[in-house]
């Protein structure tokens, strides 16, 4: 079973970018105005749950179907196999095809409630097996908000590639860990010279590509310390956030 429901995909093709960083506080945003069936893709290493801080387990309902967790009551529920057990990390080695199979359960025999307004996925890295079935099972992909680093210009480059082979719209470039702040939140400038500090190189490829392909910029979000005990990106680091969830509602209306 396909849906029509419109989907976003929060991708990056490349690891530890920040896409489910970005995925959690893009679906908090979302919920304030929209149905949320958020989805972690990411079925080797899923990290969705800890970084959404749900430790409740998803359940099975009479018809053994998965009941999501309901982050914020009918507002923002989640979906992840990472959740089903919820016994810590472990590893997994599973087939393309058991990955895509599990994919499939998430739609097939999860009881989302039929009023979902919009799915968020967040993706895992590589665009192989569960990105194929992203598409496949999808049917009506809104776009896709892209990850990256200022780092290198390539995995950008695949992932402007990527979309345009499948016809996704990218509503939007967020570049992670641009620039760095401290434990108070204000920017780290050298004592020295006076300029601010950029822990992964003052010069990026990033907004000049996103200029090249004709793809909207949002803004960069800085290394921000402490994000891993509490993944909520606040004022004034969040406007990226903001402007990509502007973006999504507004194109939603169209
Ligand atoms: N802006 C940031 N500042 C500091 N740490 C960050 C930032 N964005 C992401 N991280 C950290 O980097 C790691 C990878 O982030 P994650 O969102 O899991 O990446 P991905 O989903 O792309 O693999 C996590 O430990 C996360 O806490
Ligand atoms: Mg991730
Ligand atoms: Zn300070």
């Amino acid at each position: 079973m396909t849906t029509n429901v419109p989907t976003v995909l929060v991708m990056g093709i490349k690891g530890g970018v920040g896409k489910t960083i970005l995925s959690n506080n893009i679906s908090r945003l979302l919920a304030k105005s929209k149905k949320v069936g958020i989805i972690d893709m990411d079925l080797d290493s899923s990290n969705l749950s800890r970084v959404m801080d749900i430790t409740e387990t998803m359940k099975l309902n009479k018809s053994r179907k998965f009941i999501p967790v309901h982050v914020i009551d009918n507002k923002l529920k989640l979906f992840s196999m990472g959740i089903f057990t919820n016994s810590g990390p472990q590893s997994y080695s599973r087939t393309g095809d058991q990955n895509r199979i599990l994919i499939q359960q998430a739609l097939d025999n999860t009881e989302w409630g039929g009023d979902i307004d919009l799915f968020l996925l967040d993706q895992p890295a590589g665009s192989g097996d569960e990105f194929r079935a992203t598409i496949e099972n999808f049917t009506n992909i809104h776009g896709a908000v892209i990850a990256t680093q200022p780092t290198t210009s390539d995995d950008l480059y695949r992932c402007f590639d990527l979309t345009s082979r499948f016809f996704i719209p990218i509503l939007g470039v967020i570049q992670n860990m641009h620039g760095a702040v401290c434990e108070c939140g204000c920017k780290v400038v050298c004592k020295k010279c006076n300029k601010p500090y950029f822990p992964l190189g003052t010069e990026s490829p990033v907004e000049e590509m996103c200029t090249e392909w004709g793809v909207p910029y949002m803004g960069a979000i800085p290394m921000i310390p402490k994000l891993k005990e509490s993944p909520i990106i606040k004022h004034p680091y969040n406007k990226p956030i903001k402007n990509i969830v502007k973006m999504i509602l507004d194109t939603m209306e169209e």
